[in-house]
């Protein structure tokens, strides 16, 4: 459990997704006058992306708009390879749920939804999968949000999908996302005129948080240059280290 103070004006979204989860928000702020009218809020968020794009920044987010506590479940805590036990977690999880208002995120949760499995697992991960399923389906009386993140939308099962109020898909930013990312993180330190034209052609395929850790590098240089903004230069070599960076991984992982 962890407090969040994180807003969604923190977080560089389309137009789009924060409306989405704008209306979230002001139905959760409202789900005493949706009750009276036998409605209730959206509380089901499936958060589909590439790494990096803000799917558990999301999930913080929300407990902070909501000022509720945000409840992470580590999955692999919860599923076993013992027949039965998977699905007994996951009720004590959804009874939590049930009796304690929070928001909580179900991360990497193609872990559940998955068809993966070594053969000896696979009859218990479609018990867990048939669990939550079910669990979904219960009314949920405290209106607790319950956010599953995953990387891996094409592994999840399509009833599974099906439960969810929403699905949102998480995109890397284009050119205008990419700007408004770094001049949030940069702040301050943002230089009156940054040339970007320079810049976007080497951000091409990184993600919202990488291009955070690249405004950060670029502050840090500045500041240990002693000066009170961030120069072009200094991000264009903190995006040339990046990428040379992530080659280096991919040559050792062979990956991408
Ligand atoms: N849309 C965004 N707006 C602002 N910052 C972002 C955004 N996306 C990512 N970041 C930055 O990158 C960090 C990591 O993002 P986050 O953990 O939310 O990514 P993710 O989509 O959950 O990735 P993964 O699939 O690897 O879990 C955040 O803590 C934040 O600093
Ligand atoms: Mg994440």
């Amino acid at each position: 459990m962890s407090h969040s103070d994180t807003r969604l004006a923190d977080m560089t979204l389309t137009e789009a997704i924060r409306a989405r989860l704008s209306r979230l928000v002001v139905q959760q702020q409202n789900r005493e006058r949706l009750r009276e009218f036998g409605q209730h809020p959206s509380s089901k968020l499936l958060l589909v992306g590439p790494p990096g794009s803000g799917k558990t920044l999301t999930a913080s987010a929300l407990a902070g708009e909501l000022h509720l506590p945000l409840f992470t479940v580590r999955l692999e805590g919860v599923i076993t390879r013992f027949l039965g036990e998977s699905a007994g977690k996951l009720r004590l999880i959804f009874n939590q749920i049930a009796q304690m208002r929070g928001v909580y995120l179900f991360d990497e949760f193609d872990a559940i939804g998955g068809k993966r499995g070594a053969a000896n697992e696979v009859g218990e991960m479609r018990r867990v999968l048939n669990s939550f399923l079910q669990f979904l389906e219960e009314a949920n009386a405290t209106d607790s949000v319950v956010v599953a993140a995953t990387n891996h939308p094409e592994l999840l099962d399509r009833a599974l999908v099906r439960r969810f109020d929403e699905i949102i898909e998480y995109g890397l930013p284009d050119a205008s996302g990419i700007k408004a990312m770094m001049r949030h993180r940069l702040g301050r330190m943002a230089g009156r005129s940054l040339g970007w034209e320079k810049i976007l052609p080497l951000t091409e395929g990184l993600s919202q948080a990488e291009l955070a850790r690249v405004a950060d590098e670029a502050t840090k240089e500045a500041i240990l240059a002693g000066r009170k903004t961030v120069a072009t230069d200094e991000i264009l070599a903190a995006l040339n280290a990046r990428r040379a960076m992530r080659e280096a991984v991919a040559d050792i992982f062979n990956d991408r």
